[in-house]
């Protein structure tokens, strides 16, 4: 009988002071495919305010990408008009709208610059998309994080992912172990030979049923509390929460530490199980970067 597969590492820190006095032991540990919590990140925003926007369930994944930053309102032609950003749809009033708004970009560039202190490597990341999930979650499955349902992915730069609780109760995880972890556990039980895309292989992974009997470490993110783990390489599960700002990164090229996509073949071949080579498509696909899990 094989082992189960034990949670991924988590260290902790309390304040930012003291992650940034532990420089590059944080960096180091989350290219390890370890999580990290820092119970309070000390980012600003009006929390009565924020404590209490609902967005509609349909916007779970609805972020920057999809303009929920760019200004709402310009004044064009002697007049003010209402922009493409998707909270000019959904709130009437202007005084709403524009203080909706400026909560939002006051958390995705607080959140940003917060990044820049704690990560000092990952100051020249190339931000992707920052989604505000405004949205009750319970319950949620455990998984590794899909993309583009589960297709080969063209991008395979090193993911920065970050998880920030905007909320005034708690957001409950359990964290899972990362995904060689699963591989080495799993005893062969995903066949013979499994696809060398992280992507795919997540996919695969989520479908097979075999995270149900991995090992999970329940944390509970504290209010303004950030988790720093790459949802793609370590199983995660959300128990509870109701509203968060998920941030994500791809980091240059050529860094020292070795990325999943560089070490992928080996944890497959460690595990016992054969390479089924899966080629990149030559072009990032539509919604390459849009999650499915
Ligand atoms: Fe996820």
């Amino acid at each position: 009988m094989s082992a189960v597969a034990q949670p991924a590492p988590i260290l902790r820190y309390r304040t930012a002071a003291e992650m940034i006095a532990a420089h590059p032991a944080p960096t180091e540990h989350y290219e390890a495919h370890g999580a990290i919590l820092l119970e309070d990140s000390g980012l600003e925003f009006d929390e009565a305010f924020v404590h209490r926007l609902v967005f509609p369930p349909d916007w779970k994944k609805v972020g920057t990408a999809n303009d929920m930053t760019v200004p709402p309102i310009v004044y064009v032609k002697g007049a003010f008009r209402r922009t493409q950003n998707p909270l000019g749809r959904m709130i009437k009033e202007d005084w709403m709208l524009l203080k909706t708004y400026s909560e939002l970009l006051r958390l995705e560039m607080g959140f940003k610059l917060k990044v820049a202190d704690v990560l000092p490597r990952y100051r020249n990341v190339d931000w992707a998309n920052c989604t505000f999930r405004f949205t009750r979650t319970e319950n949620e499955g455990p998984h590794l994080d899909v993309f583009n349902k589960g297709r080969p992915l063209p991008r395979r730069r090193p993911r920065l992912k970050l998880f920030l609780n905007v909320d005034s109760k708690p957001r409950i995880w359990n964290v899972g172990p990362t995904l060689p972890d699963v591989l080495r556990c799993s005893g062969g039980a995903l066949g013979a030979s499994l696809p060398n895309d992280v992507n795919v292989l997540n996919h695969l992974i989520n479908q097979s049923g075999h995270l149900a009997q991995c090992g999970y470490a329940r944390v509970e993110i504290p209010p303004r509390g950030i988790v720093f783990a790459n949802g793609a390489t370590v199983v995660h599960q959300v128990l509870f929460g109701e509203r968060m700002v998920a941030l994500e990164g791809f980091a240059e090229w050529g860094r020292e530490a070795p990325t999943e996509w560089d070490l992928l073949d080996s944890w497959i071949r460690d595990a016992g199980y054969g390479i089924e080579q899966v080629d990149p498509p030559p072009m990032p696909p539509q919604g390459a970067d849009t999650e499915s899990y």
